[in-house]
């Protein structure tokens, strides 16, 4: 028996050792240690070894059991790491990684971007933010910038509704009146903002966009003051050499009143005017609607004047930026976010 478990471990071990893969390791293992397996038939003999010999038979038995499960891991391990090695010789482990499918750095969203700039432009003039809500009511949207019930803009075509009479705001206009209706002039406010309208969506029209609106009372402000505030405004934008035309305009809200259109080599060699904003004086009956929400003369016309602006920054983004589609600022598309 002592002979035959020498032997046995001296060409178990030798087996290991010559055990070219996985396999042939498992192959071993199921040869020597397997249940038809070579050990596993000394350790059934160990019923017929005398008693006196039984301890140490016993002992040298569990020994190359235990000798030759360790060269099996230790084969194994040599394999698994020589696989490895193998695997990665090829490899130049100092090149750059791959990037992943989002790599690089985000940026903020265009329209976001051209707000803090515009913000930043104001602020600098003075101006301090503003906010409202984007659910109003009809006063705030409507009667109180002077738009009679009768006027189109009212229509609920042109706007959505809540049950309650509510609606989503077609204009940030109604921050001026937010405004007015909690503080006292000198007022000189921005008020960027989602305005809503019921228009069929294409590639100039949104049915939710992004205005700024503008709003400056106080004692002798005039139509100088507007012009050179939004000319000021747009050159810190488009650039020095950019050009203004206020052509006369209508709205309900402000008198006189104008749209703002500009023509700058920004804009490529078209010689087009591009119509930008609308503006205005306030209307004395905007300031005297305040009056009677407040009860109080805060906004007394015969005392104080101010002028009103407002702006779509979907539409100046777009110029801007060459944008044929205003779609493409909703879509999340990172192919064209990503230019920005
Ligand atoms: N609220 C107007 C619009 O949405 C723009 C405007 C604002 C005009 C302030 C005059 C003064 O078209």
């Amino acid at each position: 028996m002592d002979a035959q478990l020498s032997t046995l471990q001296t060409e178990a071990l030798a087996a290991i050792a010559a055990a070219a893969d996985e396999t042939a390791v498992e192959q071993a293992r199921v040869k020597y240690l397997g249940q038809q397996g070579a050990i596993t038939a000394l350790s059934k003999g160990m019923k017929d070894v005398s008693k006196d010999d039984k301890p140490r038979i016993g002992k040298l038995l569990n020994d190359v059991r235990t000798a030759v499960t360790a060269a099996l891991d230790e084969r194994k391990t040599a394999l698994l790491a020589a696989a490895d090695a193998a695997a990665l010789a090829g490899v130049d482990a100092t090149l750059p990684g791959t990037p992943s499918g989002f790599a690089g750095r985000g940026t903020l969203h265009p329209i976001t971007q051209l707000l803090d700039r515009t913000i930043s432009i104001f602020r600098r003039m003075g101006f301090a933010l503003a906010d409202g809500p984007d659910i109003e009511t009809e006063w705030h949207c409507f009667d109180a910038l002077n738009t009679p019930a009768d006027h189109p803009a009212r229509n609920e075509q042109d706007t959505f509704y809540m049950p309650d009479g509510r609606l989503l705001r077609t204009h940030t206009s109604t921050v001026q009146i937010r405004t007015m209706e909690k503080a006292a002039p000198p007022v000189r406010i921005i008020a960027p903002g989602a305005a809503y309208r019921r228009d069929e969506i294409d590639a100039t029209h949104l049915a939710q966009f992004t205005q700024m609106e503008g709003l400056y009372v106080d004692e002798g402000v005039s139509v100088a003051d507007l012009k050179g505030t939004l000319e000021f405004f747009f050159r810190e934008l488009f650039g020095n050499d950019a050009k203004f035309r206020f052509r006369p305009h209508f709205f309900p809200f402000t008198e006189p009143s104008y749209e703002v259109d500009i023509k700058t080599s920004m804009l490529g060699s078209s010689d087009r005017w591009l119509e930008i904003a609308g503006c205005g004086m306030v209307d004395p009956a905007v300031l005297e609607a305040v009056n009677t929400k407040r009860k109080d003369r805060a906004f007394d016309p015969e005392k104080y004047t101010g002028f009103a602006f407002g702006f779509g920054l979907d539409r100046l983004a777009m110029i801007m930026s060459g944008t044929p589609d205003i779609r493409y600022f909703t879509n999340s598309d990172q192919r064209f976010l990503g230019q920005f």
